[in-house]
């Protein structure tokens, strides 16, 4: 095995937790969590994932507050569901992986209509940095975003703290804060979303302002000694949203405000999101698995200059993000394509710490495992994206080529 493979498969510390090897399970949402309730298919899937090898796996979308919600089978961090949790993180333990969770909130970007946690939207639109269209909401009766006076921001900052204090309590050995992906945190970051002229808007320090308040309050509340990670958007993907360039100073500005890990992803879900996957469009599926027909026709319409086309390429992020790898003191993973020992060699001797793996373990669990015994290992995931499109299907994801997560 090379230096390279034995780095990967040796074992690793974030913060003090230490993992058996380098690769950890990407933050997934799943689709099964009906009514915001874990099934034992959510225990399944990540023990499942656990007894694979991998040193860590990511509970995907942890939402800080119901309204934080993209939509209402996405949980949400309270006592309610609390046994659930601690249920999968029990099992995945047993396995020898430790456990995640992603810590995260829509802002404005919503179709939850779900007004029964403690709220922000009172029953009227969802809120985010500035006014503007909130295109999921649009068939769901939520078509307008409202800006978010700087009390709201506040009280945002404590409900992530409290949020990040409540999965500490619960079991979590780590969290991941959402920076990215054009959700609540990351609609403050890009201009293409926040429009504001008072202190969380204007210069990048100003944008960055509600972003390093979150980490800063999570900090507190977690304490020193734990481990947390962050994932960015190195770019929007759209013109005036973040750029490349933008991405190397928000990774080194939460490099600096005591984020342990940063993860450079790209893309938005809501304005360009084939940048973060790469390889077939998702949209054909995810129009045959939209249940309002209103929703399947604008989708037809905006979907095509929204799905662009970007082939896959195995890590096809590296680029970039050996530009923050460059800059950052702390450690970094890479995301994306990370689809066989080859790509984790260049990965390692790119001096990556980890490496989070999303659908290749959707087409093997046992990635871990039969990477570390195999050095010509290659993950057979065909970047089809089908896995994405079923989000919202009964059952949530799987694979369309075998049969681990049914
Ligand atoms: C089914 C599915 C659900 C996803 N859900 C999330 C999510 O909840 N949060 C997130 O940050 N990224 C999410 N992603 C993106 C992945 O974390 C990852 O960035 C992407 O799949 C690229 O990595 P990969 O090439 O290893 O799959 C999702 C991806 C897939 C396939």
């Amino acid at each position: 095995m090379s230096d390279a493979l034995q780095k990967c498969f040796s074992e690793a510390s974030i913060n003090g937790l230490t993992l058996r090897n380098r690769l950890i399970k990407a933050a997934t949402f799943e689709g099964k969590s009906p009514g915001g309730i874990p099934t034992e298919a959510h225990t399944h899937l990540h023990r499942r994932i656990g007894e694979g090898g991998i040193g860590m796996t990511t509970i995907g979308y942890c939402a800080a507050e119901s309204d934080g919600r993209i939509n209402e089978n996405m949980i949400y961090m309270h006592d309610g569901i609390k046994d659930k949790l601690q249920h999968t993180i029990a099992e995945v333990h047993k396995t020898g992986a430790k456990v995640s969770g992603q810590l995260s909130h829509c802002g404005n970007f919503t179709k939850s209509k779900d007004f029964s946690g403690h709220g922000l939207f009172n029953g009227k639109r969802p809120m985010g940095p500035s006014f503007g269209i909130n295109s999921l909401g649009l068939a769901y009766g939520l078509p307008f975003t409202g800006a978010m006076t700087v009390a709201q921001i506040k009280e945002r900052v404590k409900v992530f703290g409290n949020a990040a204090s409540w999965m500490k309590n619960t079991g979590f050995d780590a969290i991941e804060i959402h920076f990215g992906h054009g959700y609540g945190i990351s609609q403050f970051i890009s201009p293409k979303t926040n429009k504001r002229t008072d202190e969380y808007g204007g210069s990048l320090q100003n944008r960055m302002r509600f972003a390093l308040e979150v980490l800063e309050e999570v900090r507190k509340q977690v304490g020193d000694t734990f481990p947390l990670l962050g994932k960015i958007s190195m770019t929007d993907g759209v013109k005036g949203g973040i750029s490349w360039d933008d991405s190397i100073e928000i990774a080194s500005l939460l490099d600096k405000g005591g984020l342990d890990c940063v993860i450079c992803s790209a893309g938005t879900s809501s304005m360009n999101p084939m940048i973060m996957f790469r390889g077939d469009s998702m949209l054909e599926g995810l129009i045959a698995n939209e249940k309002k027909p209103i929703m399947k026709l604008g989708m037809r319409m905006i979907g095509p200059k929204l799905f662009r086309d970007y082939p896959f390429k195995e890590h096809y992020l590296l680029e970039h993000a050996k530009r923050i790898r460059e800059k950052v003191q702390n450690q970094v993973c890479y995301i994306g394509g990370a689809n066989s020992n080859a790509a984790i060699e260049t990965l390692m001797n790119e001096g990556f710490d980890f490496i989070q793996l999303g659908r290749p373990l959707f087409f093997d669990p046992d990635f871990a495992k039969h990477a570390a015994a195999d050095a010509g290992y290659v993950n057979g995931c065909t970047s089809c994206n089908q896995c994405a499109t079923l989000i919202e299907a009964e059952g949530g994801v799987k694979c369309p080529l075998n049969n681990h997560f049914i």
